[in-house]
């Protein structure tokens, strides 16, 4: 765990050492101290002498006052050092995860994941910006205070490091269980969190089906599964410092009653008893307090474990590493986009093809749709375009380069995307809009906004383009979401469009408008429209019927009211015409 985090620390070697030297003299300070009672008991009460009393504190008071500059200074930098490691560790943790490809959120609870971010990296920031200070401190402590034990009194020193051993096995063998504990309560907390997090974003469902109740008695119940394994892991704590203090406590006790009879035997003075008792004291404190300070260790481990694996999680589609230069150019006789043989099966439902041996070959600045019946894999299609997902056999080419050999990231730049569940974000309209094309001037995004018939709405809302969405675009309708992506859409001015079902929330005649931007906008732009009301798409250049993951048919509307049993068949359903 330290190797690992050393990555993060080195960064601040300088600030380290300064915390170590300020570490160090507080530690020395402390110990000092003991001479400080030895010489009060001695030279002031033995003596009774108030000079001497008066001389004693005085040393007192500057050890103290040297001690707190130490303090301010071990203090701040440690606590810096921590903040600081955790800030880093965070934001190269959420890069990863943002370059993960998205089936990985599929597998793995988002908000659990979010957990990882925070409750995590925070235990971490405990451990480093302090636990860890505290630990080196009463190390050193316990090693100083030790080396004086022996020094002033052999034969006392002994009798205390009796039970030394004793206190050590317990400790190895408390403080893994912790950790195995520790890591399984951070588990049950993150559960907890994500399960709490979809259910409040969910709020209208629960209560339109009335399930309070039901929600409430599931996050009970895994708030006291948390619980019960925090317990566990606190017993075993508890039982930890128990049997510490008991043992230490009882050398000591042992200690004193050797050491004061020798006082009463004159063969040792009460000045140099009170500083052994003192440093014996530290000693024990010390040592106690590390070994708590191990439990948390412990529990940090698991922390680090948990954001290790994390980290160690590898996107599963990267970008080729000599990657074709793009805008490819097709050659005139070379189709834009070609699907060679393609099959994909998702990972949970391995016997079923979502996209089966499928050939199609798309020119540049053709309109196709696809359409075909709810789960035919037209949204999967789109997955693959975008690399969301790789087929395991076949190949999917823009213009003659497989997308496999590709940058990501470019060939994610020929696209715009409507997606089939509008996505906005807790921000304002112009900052949604501007999502795929951040450099858009205003008389850009508003003509955008136009084109999509979003602008007159927009203008209507509390602060115009600058008003606030709130989560995932909540206050808006559904159908003022779908023209806001559409605008977005519209705006990037990709290469290729591809539109899920992009106006399926619109009224009649908003959709009449929009579909009037969307035929503008598709003029000259390959584009691939998912649509189940085949009326939205009886004029694209072809159509493409999918049923089962197969491409069944393809042709015009005309072609294939006559060819396609399929699609005659929804057609009838819609158009309720006679179709013969
Ligand atoms: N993440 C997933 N894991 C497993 N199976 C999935 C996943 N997403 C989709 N499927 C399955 O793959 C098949 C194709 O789904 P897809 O979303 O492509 O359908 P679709 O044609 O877009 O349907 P719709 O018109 O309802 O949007 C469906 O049977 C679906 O159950
Ligand atoms: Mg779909």
């Amino acid at each position: 765990m330290l190797r690992w985090l050393w990555q993060f620390i080195k960064p601040y070697r300088l600030r380290l050492v300064l915390a170590l030297l300020a570490l160090l003299m507080t530690a020395a300070l402390t110990l000092s101290m003991g001479q400080g009672i030895r010489l009060m008991v001695d030279e002031g009460f033995a003596a009774e002498s108030r000079e001497g009393l008066a001389y004693a504190l005085s040393l007192f008071g500057v050890i103290t006052f040297f001690m707190a500059i130490g303090a301010f200074f071990r203090f701040y930098m440690v606590s810096w050092i921590g903040e600081r490691v955790v800030a880093d560790i965070r934001i190269k943790l959420y890069d990863h995860l943002v370059g993960l490809t998205p089936s990985f959120f599929e597998d793995n609870l988002a908000g659990e994941i979010q957990g990882r971010i925070t409750t995590d990296t925070t235990l971490l920031q405990t451990v480093i910006g302090s636990s860890f200070s505290f630990a080196l401190r009463n190390s050193l402590t316990f090693l100083g205070g030790l080396v004086l034990m022996f020094i002033s009194n052999v034969k006392l020193t002994l009798i205390v490091l009796i039970v030394v051993p004793l206190i050590v096995f317990p400790l190895i063998f408390f403080g893994r269980k912790v950790r195995e504990l520790s890591r399984m309560s951070q588990d049950k907390v993150a559960t907890v969190g994500a399960w709490a997090g979809e259910s409040l974003q969910h709020i209208k469902v629960v209560q339109a089906f009335t399930r309070e109740d039901m929600v409430n008695k599931q996050f009970s119940q895994a708030a006291e599964g948390a619980f019960d394994v925090a317990l566990q892991r606190i017993r075993h704590r508890a039982v930890l410092i128990a049997l510490v203090m008991m043992l230490v406590m009882g050398a000591v006790a042992g200690m004193l009653f050797v050491g004061g009879n020798d006082v009463l035997d004159g063969k040792l003075s009460a000045g140099d008893l009170s500083a052994f008792v003192f440093y014996a004291i530290m000693v024990a404190g010390s040592l106690a307090a590390v070994t708590e300070v191990y439990g948390e260790v412990q529990r940090a481990a698991g922390a680090v474990e948990r954001i290790r694996e994390l980290l160690a999680t590898e996107a599963q589609i990267v970008s080729a590493v000599n990657a074709a230069k793009l805008p490819l150019q097709p050659a005139d006789d070379e189709p834009l986009l070609a699907f060679k043989n393609v099959d994909y099966t998702y990972p949970l439902r391995p016997n079923y093809k979502a996209i089966d041996t499928l050939t199609l070959a798309i020119k540049a600045g053709e309109r196709i749709a696809l359409v075909g019946p709810s789960g035919a894999g037209k949204s999967t299609l789109f997955d693959l375009l975008l690399r969301f997902r790789d087929p395991q056999s076949g190949s999917i080419e823009l213009a003659g380069k497989n997308l496999s050999n590709l940058n990501l990231q470019e060939l994610r730049s020929q696209y715009a995307l409507v997606p089939q569940q509008p996505v906005l974000f807790s921000s304002n309209v112009l900052d949604n809009l501007r999502y795929g094309c951040p450099d858009a001037s205003l008389e850009q995004v508003i003509a955008a906004a136009k084109a999509a018939h979003a602008h007159e709405f927009i203008e209507q809302l509390p602060d115009g383009y600058e008003s606030f969405l709130g989560e995932s675009g909540v206050k808006l309708s559904g159908g003022q979401r779908q023209r806001l992506a559409i605008a977005r859409a519209i705006l990037r001015d990709p290469k290729i469009l591809l539109l899920d079902e992009a106006t399926s929330a619109l009224d009649a005649q908003s959709e009449f408008h929009v579909q009037q931007a969307l035929n503008e906008l598709m003029k000259d732009r390959t584009t691939l429209i998912i649509a189940h009301r085949l009326a939205t798409v009886a004029h694209v250049d072809r159509i493409a019927v999918f049923d089962n993951g197969k491409l069944v048919d393809i042709g015009s509307h005309e072609q294939l009211l006559k060819s396609s049993e399929l699609y005659k068949r929804l057609a009838q359903l819609q158009f309720s015409v006679a179709v013969e």
